[in-house]
Formats: C-alpha cells, structure tokens, sequence
C-alpha cells in the first residue's frame, strides 16, 4: 500500500521476480496521482486506487478490506502509505503465530526518533551525525510497532538535504527487500 512516488514499491516488486514462494499480487494506493500507479503497470501488477474522499475511515477501510480479501492477501507491506490504519484493520491482519499483525511499514528514521512525517529534514534540521532507516511491524500508534530492522548511516559529512535523503532511500531501498526475501524464505521454511 503506498501514497506516493512508489520508489520502495518498486524496490519490493524487483526483489518479487527473483522470488517464487511469494507474491506481491496486488499494489492500493489512496492517491489517483500516485506514482505507484505506473510502477504497477511496468510490473504488470494490479493497481486499485481506493480513495477516501468524504468515506469515514471505517468505510474507507472497509473499502480495502474488501479488495485484500478479493485478492487472499495475507501480508502488507506499507511503502509511503500516509494513513494510520485502524485497530481494527490491524487486528484483522493479526497472526497468533508471531503475536503481530502482519502488517509492515518503513520509516526514514532510525526509531523511536523522528515518528511521523518529514523524518528525514527533522534529522537533517538538528545536524544529527547519524540518522537511519527502520522497518517494523505495525501497530494502531504512529511509528510505534516492534522494530524488525534498522540501519544507519553517518550524516556529518552530508552537505544537503537532497543528498541526506538520498542516502537515505538508497538504505531503504536495499534493506525493504530484504525483509521481503527473509519473510519469503521463512514461509518456505514453513516457519509462517
Ligand atoms: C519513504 O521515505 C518511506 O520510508 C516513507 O515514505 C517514503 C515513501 O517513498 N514511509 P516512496 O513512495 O517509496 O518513494
């Protein structure tokens, strides 16, 4: 699910063709302009555009519901999806095996620092020397989840803001799917 440009979606659908246990089946994104859109047709993915226009969130979240199970979706991946999603749409993905949902995001900062938006210029605003990517599981709080994955980059030598991102995106797009390539080897394994 994603709102935006779609580079990490792209990340995650480049590291699905090298994998055969597994399959990002379906992109939804909130946003008709979303660049996600045209990532999904260069994969030949599905891509449903759900809005939320004046639905409440319930009914939005209702809308997806219907589609993810159309769709026997059983993992999301958020890559820049800028809703907080309800307690109970998480719980819905809730699996007792791993007493998570399974639901997972990425966040432009190395948490429990910097939750919320424009991650990277807060980090970049107060010089911090180093700064880092996070990928956890999500739950009902802003950023809040269990932390699967982080890294970190140094940012002392970064002259720009341009250039903090990009480093940033850089580590984002290596390690998203890599948690994708675990997760598939760990369902292969039977362990999911
Ligand atoms: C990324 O920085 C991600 O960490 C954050 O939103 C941004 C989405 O970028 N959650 P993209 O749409 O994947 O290019």
């Amino acid at each position: 699910m994603a709102s935006g440009r779609g580079s990490n979606a792209l990340a995650l659908l480049e590291e699905n063709q090298k994998l055969s246990h597994i399959d990002v089946a379906l992109i939804i994104t909130d946003k008709p302009q979303a660049g996600v859109i045209e990532i999904a047709k260069l994969f030949s993915k599905d891509c449903i555009i759900i809005e939320k226009k004046d639905a409440t969130k319930e009914q939005h979240e209702r809308e997806i519901q219907k589609v993810l199970d159309q769709y026997e979706i059983d993992w999301i991946f958020l890559a820049g999806y800028m809703r907080i999603l309800s307690k109970d749409f998480i719980q819905n993905f809730y699996d007792a095996n791993i007493q998570q949902s399974r639901i997972i995001n990425i966040h432009p900062s190395l948490l429990p620092h910097y939750r919320g938006l424009n991650a990277y210029e807060r980090a970049y605003n107060d010089h911090s020397p180093f700064t880092g990517i996070s990928v956890h599981f999500v739950d009902a709080g802003m950023d809040t989840g269990k932390i699967l994955v982080q890294e970190m980059f140094e940012a002392s030598k970064i002259q720009s803001l341009e250039e903090f991102k990009d480093m940033g995106l850089k580590l984002e797009h290596k390690v998203y799917p890599i948690v994708l390539r675990n997760l598939a080897k760990i369902q292969k394994e039977g362990h999911l």
